[in-house]
């Protein structure tokens, strides 16, 4: 392989920046001018390249669109009261990627391609990074089975991409959620802490049935028993009960989030009680009718803190009271953003400077 020093670049003639309202941005609709693009076949990796964002070529035989090999990531880049740039906790995503692929029998990519190649990206397209308040450059690494071929197999020639987009954070309110005990998202032994297509995908009818009856996101609980809450799907979950930070412990079918565990540690660093451990739904309503529950929260690289305000259980709506400055998810997400945008602090080595 080229030395990655090599990335060749070809620059757009077309920039998109200016078609951009950078003070109404919508989550995934804007996308960055250049993209990288690096292929593996004969059981190597190829020079990556970055070139302007476009189109794709493919055959309708390609592999990842009959048997869904394919797998991604979401990351975010921040621009930093320096005027630097910081790419957050690259190494834990790199190495939630390399999990996801082993998972979907996928050839791991260099650690050296995903880093010099977002490095790359980001910098080249650092006008993109957007530096409203709870705003980031969003980044997308993903790979794909590329070959053209319909037998049912393990493809053999594949196709890693990037590209990056401004974003505000997923949900610009307080939301509502429903437990759900009919559909599951993931079961034990199969694909749920990997972050492969198909979750997403099979997770669509479900949540927008919670959609059409007016909820935002569905709470998955367990496959065997529907009787213990998991996590949301776009985010990990998070509850505040008596005072202590409860979450759902990682497993083989909750995706192991980088931000769950960024807002661990800063609880643990502020000296707030926190337990990862099972929460029944049973807990939940006992906690709501004796009133010990005061915070619920999604977590999640897209989501950053997503305040909730009503938890959905077997038919009755719960409804958790106000949040404010001194909520234990407003201090959390204050001290995030202003680590990761350089205010203060990167005492866990979290920050990437590009
Ligand atoms: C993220 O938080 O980055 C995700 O991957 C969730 C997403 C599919 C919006």
């Amino acid at each position: 392989m080229e030395l990655l020093t090599d990335i060749l670049v070809r620059r757009t003639n077309h920039s998109k920046l200016t078609e951009v309202d950078f003070t109404a941005l919508e989550f995934g609709k804007h996308i960055s001018d250049h993209m990288l693009v690096c292929d593996y076949s004969d059981g190597e990796w190829h020079a990556p390249h970055i070139v302007p964002f476009g189109n794709l070529v493919a055959s309708p035989s390609m592999l990842a669109l009959h048997y869904g090999q394919t797998v991604f990531e979401g990351m975010k880049a921040f621009r930093m009261e320096d005027g630097g740039i910081n790419i957050f906790r690259m190494e834990k995503h790199y190495k939630r990627f390399v999990r996801s692929l082993e998972r979907m029998c996928m050839p791991v990519v260099p650690k050296e391609i995903f880093v010099e190649g977002l490095s790359r990206l980001v910098e080249l397209d650092e006008a993109w990074i957007p530096t409203q308040p709870g705003t980031a450059l969003y980044l997308r690494p993903f790979m794909f089975a590329s070959e053209a071929r319909f037998g049912l197999k393990v493809a053999d020639e594949y196709r890693f991409i990037i590209f990056t987009g401004p974003v505000p954070a997923l949900f610009g309110h307080t939301i509502k959620v429903k437990v759900e005990t009919n559909y599951i998202r993931a079961a034990r032994g199969g694909t749920g802490f990997a972050k492969c297509g198909g979750n997403y995908g099979g997770s669509f009818f479900p949540t927008l049935q919670a959609k059409k009856e007016g909820y935002d996101a569905v709470l998955w609980t367990d496959a065997a028993e529907n009787k213990y809450i998991e996590e949301s799907g776009s985010m990990n979950i998070m509850f505040v009960i008596n005072d202590t930070l409860v979450t759902p412990p990682i497993s083989d079918s909750i995706l192991d989030g980088v931000t769950r565990d960024s807002l661990l540690t800063l609880a643990r660093d502020l000296a707030y009680k926190t337990e990862e451990r099972p929460v029944s739904v049973q807990e939940l309503e006992d906690a709501f009718a004796k009133g010990t529950i005061t915070e619920a929260f999604g977590a999640g690289t897209a989501a950053v803190v997503a305040p909730i305000g009503t938890i959905h259980i077997n038919g009755v709506d719960h409804s958790i009271p106000a949040y404010t400055k001194t909520s234990i998810s407003t201090r959390l997400k204050y001290r995030m953003e202003r680590l990761r945008t350089g205010k203060e602090e990167d005492k866990f080595g979290w920050n990437h400077i590009v």
